[in-house]
């Protein structure tokens, strides 16, 4: 803890960023796939138009944990993520699950962003839907992305803050575009039922494509009606993830205290109002069972005859998620670096290339899986992951806070969450929730990659890590 103290306190970062600029920032990476592309597979698939109502689920769930992520990041304030807090407060075996989870997380969300790109790409173009979009047998429209995304990463060009901001205005443009067109086709008769009625959804192998909770209680799976709205709820929390990134930004704003909860809330808020208002149109202009799962906003527009909306829709879908997707390999670089610096990943993951400067092992590997899985997997297989991902490291998050207060009183505490140990407990219980009522299947792969960590960890990082190395025997666990 002291050790990753000091070196926040020796950082040569500078205290530049204001709100209002974690802000912009935030919005440029949470807004993605999860409101282009998923909206509408969820609709179709699991809410019908209340899909909107999921969101608002996500949307309060994110918030909880947001709060929990902003006093870690305040009061441990390193350019770390999650995966230092939990070094912190908890140790190193639960800073390994959680490095393992966002690895997953970003990896994953990548391939669902580069899926998502390509479906846009092929509605502006025409393309074969057998190379591009969701119905593609080999999705190679993601794997071109992803692989010239990579270059970009590994060359270490920088994305320079004009372009990010650009983006983030063409994204949120295209959103209020879709509203403001969008709302004078809204049909009343394509909103209701606003919750349509429960179905049977019978089908070979469905105990695995069952939510977790209702597998438990011996229900049958059922699409639509409540169960449907949650568990597309914790589908589209995907929407929301990315602002754990804000919390590493703890170390370069000025006011940490009011900047992290205007950053970090403000771009949830303004993302949940974006999202809410987006899922109202898309869901009111065409009835939810003809949503196109490639390209449905797009699609939406086409359909009722406004071409030039959904090309603009397309060009901002392709634009925008562009610098998603950058985010998440990069992302992935520094997560894997870290992780080999602390050896608990092979210390050639922690080194950096010699001209380039990035961590170019570890993006490459991680392209290589991306590509193989965005090639294949369909957005909606990978999403479930991202999402179980996300919700467990939050998990590990939310304990952590109570933990540190109590570990570590006399720690300054920029940013406190309010109500300690009870928020940070909804908070937790929520996104526990929420991953309940994933299917029996994500569960599975779930396990079988915590297993798979469990397995490295102990077989090499165990043995390899720095405090392994420093601290002969094992680390005094209450220290
Ligand atoms: N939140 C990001 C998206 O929706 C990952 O694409």
């Amino acid at each position: 803890m002291d050790d990753i103290l000091a070196r926040g306190e020796n950082g040569t970062l500078k205290r530049r960023l204001r709100g209002r600029d974690l802000i912009g920032f935030g919005v440029g990476i949470i807004i993605g796939t999860g409101i282009f592309t998923l909206a509408g597979v969820e609709a179709k698939t699991h809410a019908g138009p209340a899909v909107t109502l999921s969101f608002v689920i996500g949307a309060v769930v994110a918030a909880l944990a947001a709060l929990c992520y902003a006093e870690l990041a305040s009061s441990v304030p390193t350019a770390g993520s999650a995966y230092t807090y939990a070094f912190a407060t908890l140790g190193e075996v639960f800073a390994w699950i959680i490095g393992w989870d966002l690895l997953l997380e970003f990896a994953l969300g990548a391939a669902v962003v580069s899926r998502g790109w390509s479906g846009y790409l092929a509605n502006l173009f025409g393309l074969p839907s057998q190379w591009f979009g969701e119905d593609a047998t080999v999705n190679v429209g993601a794997v071109v992305i992803i692989a010239v995304l990579t270059v970009v990463a590994v060359t270490g060009i920088k994305e320079s803050a004009w372009l990010t901001n650009v983006l983030v205005v063409v994204k949120v443009a295209v959103c209020v575009l879709i509203v403001a067109v969008g709302v004078f086709f809204i049909k009343g008769a394509n909103l209701t039922p606003f919750i349509p009625p429960a179905q049977s959804s019978g089908g070979e192998g469905s105990v695995l494509k069952q939510p977790v909770v209702q597998a438990g209680l011996g229900l049958e799976q059922s699409v639509y009606g409540f169960a449907g709205v949650v568990s597309a709820a914790a589908i589209v929390f995907f929407a929301y993830t990315g602002f754990e990134a804000l919390a590493n930004l703890g170390e370069e704003t000025r006011n940490p205290r009011k900047d992290l909860r205007v950053g970090i809330l403000g771009a949830l808020g303004i993302c949940a109002v974006l999202y809410v208002a987006v899922s109202i149109v898309l869901t009111g202009m065409i009835p939810f069972t003809d949503i196109d799962t490639g390209a449905p906003l797009a699609s939406a527009f086409d359909s009722v005859g406004m071409h030039w909306v959904g090309a603009l829709i397309s060009i901002g879908a392709v634009t925008g998620l562009t610098s998603v997707m950058m985010v998440e390999l990069v992302t992935i670089g520094r997560i894997g670096f870290a992780m080999g610096r602390d050896g608990l990943l092979p210390k050639a993951l922690g080194t950096a290339h010699p001209r380039w400067g990035t961590p170019h092992l570890m993006t490459i590997g991680g392209a290589v899986v991306i590509a193989l899985l965005a090639a294949f997997v369909p957005i909606s297989e990978l999403s479930d992951m991202v999402s179980i991902g996300a919700l467990s490291a939050m998990i590990i998050v939310a304990v952590a806070v109570p933990v540190l207060r109590k570990k570590r009183p006399e720690l300054k505490r920029p940013f406190t969450v309010p109500f300690s140990p009870v928020v940070p407990i909804i908070a937790a219980l929520a996104c526990f929730y929420l991953m309940l009522n994933l299917d029996v299947l994500t569960w599975i792969r779930f396990a079988v990659w915590l297993a798979l960590g469990l397995v490295i960890y102990f077989a090499y990082g165990r043995r390899h890590s720095r405090l392994a190395v420093t601290k002969e025997p094992a680390a005094d666990p209450s220290s």
